[in-house]
């Protein structure tokens, strides 16, 4: 079948399958927002693997749909890691006004130099990260679900910019742990998964349906 076809009707599909979360205030799903395709899939492992300490690197109407499913469910956390301050503050803000900052929280982490780094491509600030990532899985555990979906890494020289995030935080992370990148259709995403898979021992598979997502799982 015609993957642009395929892709467009799983995500109407996907649409569909998400209205019980979409029936609070309004969320402007943008061409920067995760696709219909990929929430559903996310959404799918959070409630069969029960995944409760949830990362996100890229904040957005993600960070949102995620807190909202959680506080529906009655358990689980996400902190989700934001370079970009304006936007940290939006997602904040939404989440305020949605009544879900126990649940969820954006932290403005702004690029910096990461020992992880692939070409010294900036990633989230160190320190940050390590003191907030510490606290939260100091508080729930674990994080058994990763989303990789920021920072940007589209511009020139900015190709490996997500790289860091799983020898970064692997430390963190619990075995079988779900871990997601996005955008993996350009060249370096398939990169960025065959060096997880080599140096970190993951086992990463494209989606079939098109959302251009690769999923995999820490090992156990
Ligand atoms: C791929 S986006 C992350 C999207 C997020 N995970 C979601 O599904 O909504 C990567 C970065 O783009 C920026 N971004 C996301 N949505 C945006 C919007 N609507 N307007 C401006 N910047 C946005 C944020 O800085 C974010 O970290």
């Amino acid at each position: 079948m015609d993957t642009q076809f395929l892709r467009a009707f799983y995500d109407l599909a996907s649409w569909i399958r998400l209205s019980p979360l979409l029936n609070g205030p309004y969320l402007p799903f943008s061409a920067w927002s995760l696709r219909p395709g990929a929430l559903i899939k996310l959404l799918d492992d959070i409630a069969l693997g029960d995944r409760k300490v949830l990362v996100e690197c890229g904040s957005g109407t993600s960070t949102i749909v995620f807190a909202r499913y959680l506080a529906q469910r009655g358990y689980g956390n996400v902190l989700s890691l934001e370079h970009d301050e304006k936007w940290a503050r939006w997602v904040n803000d939404q989440l305020a006004q949605e009544g879900l900052t126990d649940v969820a929280r954006v932290v403005h982490a702004p690029l910096a130099e990461h020992p992880a780094a692939v070409k010294r491509v900036e990633w989230y600030e160190p320190a940050t990260v390590e003191d907030e990532i510490g606290a939260f899985t100091d508080k729930h555990g674990r994080i058994d679900l990763l989303l990789v979906d920021g920072p940007p890494g589209w511009e020139q020289g900015r190709k490996m910019a997500r790289y860091p995030a799983v020898p970064a935080l692997k430390d963190h992370l619990a075995p079988g742990a779900t871990v997601m990148l996005d955008d993996v259709n350009r060249s370096e995403g398939v990169e960025i998964t065959k060096r997880w898979e080599d140096e970190c021992g993951l086992t990463m598979q494209l989606d079939p349906y098109g959302t251009r997502t690769a999923f995999g799982n820490f090992p156990v």
